[in-house]
């Protein structure tokens, strides 16, 4: 019998604003990804429908699907099928902070996996894709789905992955600007204040717990940060103006989404208000944008039977 594989990924929102690197949350915005084997071929061809085709590789050995896909079957010792086809439909905009790389790895990861005996656990599959992708607070969301956290220790990645309820939504709005996380990374400081530190611990703290607590009114401070957003937001242009005008039509806070250069405002309520709010701010400064009204994705990446 012939195998067909369909793997679907959320989209991410990493950091959310104080939890650089640590904190992160699946969105019900999704790439797809559909495997199927062909004995007759003698190379995985890949077809890529939807956004970044004139960016991402389909030479199989160069794309980040397929590259996760050989480090699953080396963990496993197994052979991938030698012919198929690999399907890639994608909705999340390539370099815009809403994890497409990450998106990438997972699905690369779950296929392999699947395809060569499915000896890895889920953990395994997290901690090789945080390998692979360098932190874990895209990745831990897109496998896990919704709002995780996580840590390293001894080169494993633990996440802790709590339910976000529908009565919370999240405005993504996505310039035509694309800001590369490498480059994102390059415009932090090497070194902080201790006292920036503090500030955000108690930040990312207050930001979870009010979250539990469902103390909406207070994310806005949760989702205050000196680790990152001051330095990176020049990158975006008009960024503080958009994320001004997010909190002055309704919003419950704003921050960049990963690295940017999407901003992602928190909302219970006026979502419809808040995005064409940060559409018009982006357009005030020249910046062509396109926004979506989402919900947490609270079960992750899965294979759909
Ligand atoms: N935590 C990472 C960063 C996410 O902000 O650089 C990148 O998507």
């Amino acid at each position: 019998m012939t195998t067909q594989l369909h793997v679907q990924i959320p989209a991410t929102s990493a950091n959310l604003g104080s939890g650089f690197d640590a904190v992160g949350i699946a969105l019900a915005f999704y790439n797809d990804m559909y495997f199927t084997e062909e004995p007759d071929r003698q190379e995985i061809v890949i077809t890529l429908e939807g956004l970044g085709q004139d960016s991402i590789p389909t030479c199989f050995d160069d794309n980040l699907v397929g590259q996760a896909m050989k480090a699953v079957a080396v963990k496993n010792r197994q052979f991938l099928p030698k012919g198929g086809t690999l399907r890639l439909v994608n909705r999340i905009p390539p370099s815009r902070g809403l994890g497409s790389s990450s998106a990438a790895l997972i699905g690369g990861i779950i296929l392999g996996n699947a395809l060569t005996g499915s000896k890895m656990t889920k953990e395994d599959m997290l901690s090789l894709a945080t390998v692979m992708e360098g932190h874990p607070d895209n990745v831990a969301p897109a496998l896990y789905g919704g709002l995780a956290v996580s840590i390293m220790v001894d080169g494993r990645t633990m996440t802790n992955s709590i339910p976000i309820e529908e009565d919370l939504s999240f405005v993504t709005v996505s310039p035509q600007i694309e800001v590369s996380t490498e480059k994102a990374r390059q415009a932090l400081p090497k070194t902080i204040e201790y006292q920036s530190a503090v500030f955000n611990v108690s930040r990312v703290s207050f930001l979870i717990s009010s979250l539990f607590t469902k103390q909406y009114d207070r994310l806005q401070y949760g989702l205050q940060d000196r680790l990152h957003v001051p330095y990176r937001i020049r990158l975006i242009p008009g960024g503080s103006d958009v994320l001004q005008a997010a909190v002055n039509a309704g919003a419950l806070g704003a921050t960049i989404s990963g690295s940017g250069s999407t901003l992602i405002a928190f909302a219970a309520g006026q979502e419809d208000h808040i995005m064409h709010a940060m559409i018009h701010a982006f357009s005030a400064h020249g910046v062509e944008a396109e926004g979506h009204i989402l919900k947490c994705s609270n079960e992750g990446a899965r294979i759909i039977p």
